[in-house]
């Protein structure tokens, strides 16, 4: 039996790994720890609540009496939890500072201890590079976040191998680029436009809309992870990018297409300050380790579309009832030029 902490397991990424890997890997006894921010939910594991191998807890990774037991039963920890959206970072920076640097720094104090760790996995991000204006970032590239959510990103990624450099913590950092699925929270750009789109309301495009990124379907992501606690070398990047680099425009259009809907319905708006133009990773060395995206871009999001069409109960009580989200999405888009 192999003891699993999966932090952050009611989130996007987190919850699609948790019932990936229960289902791949029959010996995994998986614990959840999650604080059920407002990007938590419980429905996202609704599917594993009665499994026997898994047990979710409700908590906060910074709180060291909570988070320390935890770690220190555990042989695996992969390690989600922390706020990920950019322009939430950009109106506030506090809970990224919290959470994402703080958070990581109890949770590896606490691998210190744990007995019979095997692997830390830290879950980072492209955006960790910064902007890349061409060619494609490799793991020894320099690190040049450039906002407040990238560094607070980086400054964990840093923190995590530097518990691996002095004190043997069994470290291994990954680098994902976009990751698109269901059960992503409609903040971020595909599930806000596959939903607004559902509705027939304005896409609210940022700048010139030829900002790029490169999608990764969360199942390729989760196999990735699987492979690198595998087969990955303690210390070591691991780059994650699904080789799908697209203008945010054009995806914009493919949306609009998939969902039947006019491209009037795009709204130019007033940029992000700081938006990072472009993100590309070079994949070789997780490749060499054995692994290549499966799902075709335009395959995941035709499926994404329909995930979001037949799960409405998941969203509309968000994007409607929800006064916190409601606010959110006020104070982002209710008064923004448009351009
Ligand atoms: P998400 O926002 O959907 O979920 C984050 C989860 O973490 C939520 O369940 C939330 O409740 C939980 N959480 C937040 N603060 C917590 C705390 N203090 N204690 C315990 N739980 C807490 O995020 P996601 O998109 O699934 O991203 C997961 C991880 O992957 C993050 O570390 C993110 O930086 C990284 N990542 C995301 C992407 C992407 O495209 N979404 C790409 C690369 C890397
Ligand atoms: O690259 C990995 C990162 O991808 C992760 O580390 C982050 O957690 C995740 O949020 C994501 O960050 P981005 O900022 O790239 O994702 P987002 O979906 O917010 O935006 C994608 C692109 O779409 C970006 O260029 C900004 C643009 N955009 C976004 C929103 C929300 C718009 O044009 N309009 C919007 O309303």
């Amino acid at each position: 039996m192999t003891q699993v902490l999966v932090t952050g397991g009611a989130g996007f990424i987190g919850s699609n790994f948790v019932r990936w890997a229960l289902n791949a890997r029959p010996d995994w006894h998986i614990t959840t720890l999650d604080k059920l921010t407002y990007a938590g939910r419980l429905e996202n594991l609704a599917a594993v609540m009665d499994s026997p191998r898994h047990r979710f807890v409700h908590g906060d990774i910074a709180d060291a009496a909570v988070a320390t037991p935890l770690v220190c039963e555990s042989n695996l920890v992969v390690h989600f939890a922390a706020e990920t959206h950019v322009d939430r970072s950009i109106q506030s920076a506090a809970d990224f500072i919290t959470t994402d640097v703080i958070g990581t720094f109890v949770l590896l104090e606490a691998a210190r201890q744990a007995p019979r760790l095997r692997r830390f996995v830290q879950i980072s991000t492209d955006e960790v590079y910064g902007s890349v204006p061409e060619g494609a970032s490799r793991e020894t590239d320099e690190l040049r976040p450039r906002n407040p959510y990238s560094a607070s990103k980086a400054g964990a990624d840093r923190l995590a191998y530097s518990y691996w450099a002095t004190y043997d913590v069994p470290v291994i950092i990954t680098r994902a680029s976009n990751n698109y699925g269901p059960n992503q929270f409609p903040e971020k750009v595909i599930p806000l436009f596959v939903t607004n789109a559902i509705d027939g309301v304005p896409l609210p495009l940022y700048g010139d809309g030829l900002n790029v990124r490169d999608w990764l379907h969360v199942e390729d992501h989760c196999r990735a992870i699987d492979l690198v606690i595998e087969e990955g070398t303690n210390g070591e990047v691991y780059n994650i990018g699904g080789g799908n680099e697209i203008a945010n425009v054009d995806l914009t259009h493919r949306i609009l297409e998939l969902a039947g809907r006019p491209l009037s319905l795009i709204r130019p708006v007033a940029d992000r300050p700081g938006h990072d133009r472009r993100y590309a990773l070079d994949t070789t060395k997780l490749r060499q380790l054995g692994w290549a995206p499966e799902v075709p871009f335009e395959d995941g999001l035709a499926a994404t579309v329909d995930w979001y069409r037949q799960n409405e109960s998941w969203w509309r009580p968000i994007k409607e009832q929800d006064q916190a989200y409601r606010a959110y999405h006020q104070a982002q888009y209710g008064n923004r030029p448009g351009t």
